[in-house]
């Protein structure tokens, strides 16, 4: 078996920080989303990976996977135009060859590994498994209609109108009969090939396909808010206390990171939270569900559920909340008073 990550795309609904970097590489407590990907494939006998790119982030992909060496992978890289998930299937022909393989979309998350898909996959001798998850806006996802065996009637992407709420989540599993499938549909009027088109297809080709609700959380960190409740997620489930730098007249409880050469100083940090390394905290408060990224500056500031990247300076902001901060960016503040909300992309600069 083989696995196919895709990590190409748009990424339109994270723009600005799209423009200079892949939504897959966003971090979250401090690691890009990918990472985790990788690390779900790499607790699995799957050794070779297919990642799929796109010609404007592929860079940024290969400098942070590089060859694979650190997940103990072998990966190959294809390039992909953005032009559907069954279409990425397609373009990865050649290297999936005859094999089955599973499918991770690279920007989604779950808090389950992927073993027990794999072996109810090959234990049962199925053409695909697709996982499922009860969502709030089921027109924003792939749905599945089930029967009350729990046997799929139909599969519509971003559906109109109403056909439950169980959306299909990144994580696919198929044999290779999906190809035949993928031959035989058409873009869909997004202008895609559409993976929930191709397992509509394999269902009424009588392969087997199957569905299984995964009773873990899920999230697909699609948007600003996505990916600080992705950020909350990982650090409330995968975080513990562990100071590695230097805490100076100051506080931190609960559950806190901190990385080496870190210095907090005359602060407050109340976990969970990931301070990252060579990170200085001084005269501030960092509040739950925070990660500051390696190399920043919190001076006289306060920080609650915010995901700030690498080498940020934040100087003299009264209240940040619900932030996203992009790399190589400095916010500081002239005038003292209000809570602020920000959504910032890399190389900024903002005086609020
Ligand atoms: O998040 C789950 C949803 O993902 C499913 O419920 C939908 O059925 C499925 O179509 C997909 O919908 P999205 O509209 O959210 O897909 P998105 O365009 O965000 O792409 C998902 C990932 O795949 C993302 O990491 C980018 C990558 N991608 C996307 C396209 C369209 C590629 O690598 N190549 C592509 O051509």
């Amino acid at each position: 078996m083989k696995a196919l990550v895709l990590s190409g795309g748009k990424g339109t609904r994270l723009r600005p920080l799209t423009f200079t970097c892949a939504k897959q590489l966003i971090p979250v407590a401090n690691k890009p989303i990918l990472g985790y990907v990788l690390d779900q494939i790499a607790a699995t006998p799957i050794k070779k990976v297919g990642l799929i790119t796109a010609h404007e982030t592929g860079h940024f992909v290969e400098e942070f996977v590089t060859d694979g060496s650190k997940w103990n992978l072998d990966i190959c890289y294809i390039p992909q135009k953005p032009l559907g998930l069954a279409h990425a299937v397609k373009t990865a022909r050649p290297f999936l060859g005859q094999d089955s393989f599973v499918m991770c979309l690279g920007d989604n998350v779950t808090g389950q590994g992927l073993e027990r898909f794999i072996k109810k996959f090959r234990t049962e001798h199925l053409d695909a498994l697709i996982i499922l998850k009860e969502v709030n806006t089921p027109s924003s996802f792939g749905i599945a209609q089930l029967d009350d065996h729990g046997n799929i009637i139909r599969l519509v992407e971003k559906p109109k109108t109403d056909m439950g709420n169980l959306a299909i989540i990144g994580t696919y599993l198929f044999s290779n009969r999906v190809h035949d499938a993928i031959e035989r549909i058409k873009p869909s009027w997004r202008g895609e090939l559409e993976i929930t088109d191709a397992i509509q297809e394999m269902i009424n080709m009588g392969c087997v396909v199957k569905a299984e609700v995964l009773d873990s959380w899920w999230l697909d960190t699609g948007k600003k808010d996505d990916i600080l409740s992705a950020n909350a997620q990982i650090l409330d489930a995968y975080v513990q206390a562990d100071v590695r730098g230097q805490v100076v007249n100051s506080t931190v409880t609960g559950r806190v990171r901190v990385e080496e050469g870190a210095q907090i100083i005359n602060s407050v940090v109340r976990g969970p939270c990931v301070i990252g390394r060579k990170v200085l905290v001084e005269n501030s408060f960092i509040g739950p569900y925070t990660s500051i990224g390696d190399d920043s500056k919190i001076c006289n500031s306060s920080l609650e559920y915010c995901v700030v990247q690498q080498n940020v300076t934040v100087h003299d902001v009264e209240r940040l909340e619900e932030s996203l901060i992009g790399k190589n960016t400095t916010v500081t503040r002239s005038s003292r008073g209000r809570v602020i909300k920000l959504n910032v992309g890399d190389y900024s600069e903002l005086a609020v």
